[in-house]
């Protein structure tokens, strides 16, 4: 039977020969998960190389502490890759980095602990944070939260089109019962929700919407791409594992502006040449091949994009 705290690392070797790896070389995984691309990367690392790691996760922190703290190489910190910079300047490591990769997301352990509230197929309370120490739950959100402004989340977060009908739904039902479970809210959605897309529940959109603004996703990769850039050293390089739409557009659009760099007014010769890009993209967006897709049907969302620092 599978293990059902196993989380697969995505696109393994493709990430591995995106970070080109230097053995003696400096890297920092954003999201370390369970480690499974760390363990990896580590591996390829000779005795003086360092692996800086982060999570906002309570429970991938204490999985690192115990499976990974023996590694003199390996250093963990709680807390969102958004902060990267302060720790790489305290560190004097800003400019210096070879790798930086962030696989953007859930992790299968937490979309599998029925207790982390981010499944609509498991019974469990309604929380959905990846850090557990701070915040709102779901459930704090939804009981106050404005018809317009759990709407619009829905619709700037989760691209659903019955936006409104959902947010009215939510807020009518609060009236009468505060709603604390995944189940609870998915069989609203159900009911709520004209019809079916082929091979999606009803929540699907719904739910990740919730749980992309209750952990502010979006504004995290934005910040976390931006320090990636004055983390690495010339030739260091960037790697972004995203899982759908809205953050895959962010990291190509992200990238792409920086591989054109400023445009030089229009009334000097040089006009259009790319003279201020800060990175190059390497290679074409890779997605998983069937049979990782077999293999690991979480996988079969991934897209992996790659960049290099060329200029600071
Ligand atoms: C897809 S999993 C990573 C799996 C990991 N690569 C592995 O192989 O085990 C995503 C992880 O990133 C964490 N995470 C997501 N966004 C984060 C952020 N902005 N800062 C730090 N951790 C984040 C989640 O808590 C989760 O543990």
């Amino acid at each position: 039977m599978e293990d059902r705290n196993e989380h697969r690392p995505v696109l393994l070797d493709e990430v591995l020969e995106a970070l080109n790896i230097q053995p003696e070389g400096f890297y920092f995984d954003g999201t370390f998960g369970r480690g499974g691309h760390a363990g990896a990367i580590l591996e390829r690392l000779g005795s003086e190389a360092r692996l800086l790691a982060m999570d906002k996760d309570l429970e991938a922190i204490s999985f690192a502490e115990k499976n990974f703290a023996h590694d003199e190489r390996f250093e963990i910190r709680q807390g969102s890759f958004a902060m990267m910079a302060e720790w790489l300047k305290d560190a004097g490591l800003t400019g210096k980095m070879d790798g930086v990769f962030f696989d953007l997301g859930v992790s299968s352990p937490q979309l599998d602990n029925a207790d982390r509230g981010f499944s609509f197929m498991k019974e469990g309370p309604l929380d959905m944070r990846m850090d557990t120490g701070r915040g709102q739950s779901a459930t704090e959100w939804l009981a106050d939260a404005d018809e317009q402004v759990i709407s619009d989340v829905i619709r700037d977060f989760g691209e659903e089109r019955f936006h409104r009908r959902i947010a009215a739904a939510i807020v009518s039902k609060r009236l009468s019962e505060k709603l604390q479970t995944t189940l609870q809210l998915a069989g609203l959605i159900e009911k709520v929700v004209p019809g079916r897309e082929k091979g999606k529940h009803p929540a699907t959109r719904t739910f990740q919407a919730i749980r992309i603004f209750m952990n502010r996703e979006l504004d995290d990769l934005q910040k976390g791409l931006a320090q990636a850039v004055d983390a690495l050293k010339i030739g260091g390089r960037l790697a972004v594992i995203s899982f759908h739409s809205l953050e895959d557009r962010r990291v190509k659009r992200f990238i792409r502006d920086k591989a054109e760099g400023k445009r030089l007014p229009l009334d000097l010769p040089v006009q259009y040449e790319k003279t201020n890009a800060e990175l190059k993209i390497v290679g074409k967006a890779i997605r998983p091949g069937a049979d990782e897709v077999k293999k690991n049907t979480r996988s079969r969302s991934a897209t992996l994009r790659v960049a290099e620092k060329i200029k600071s």
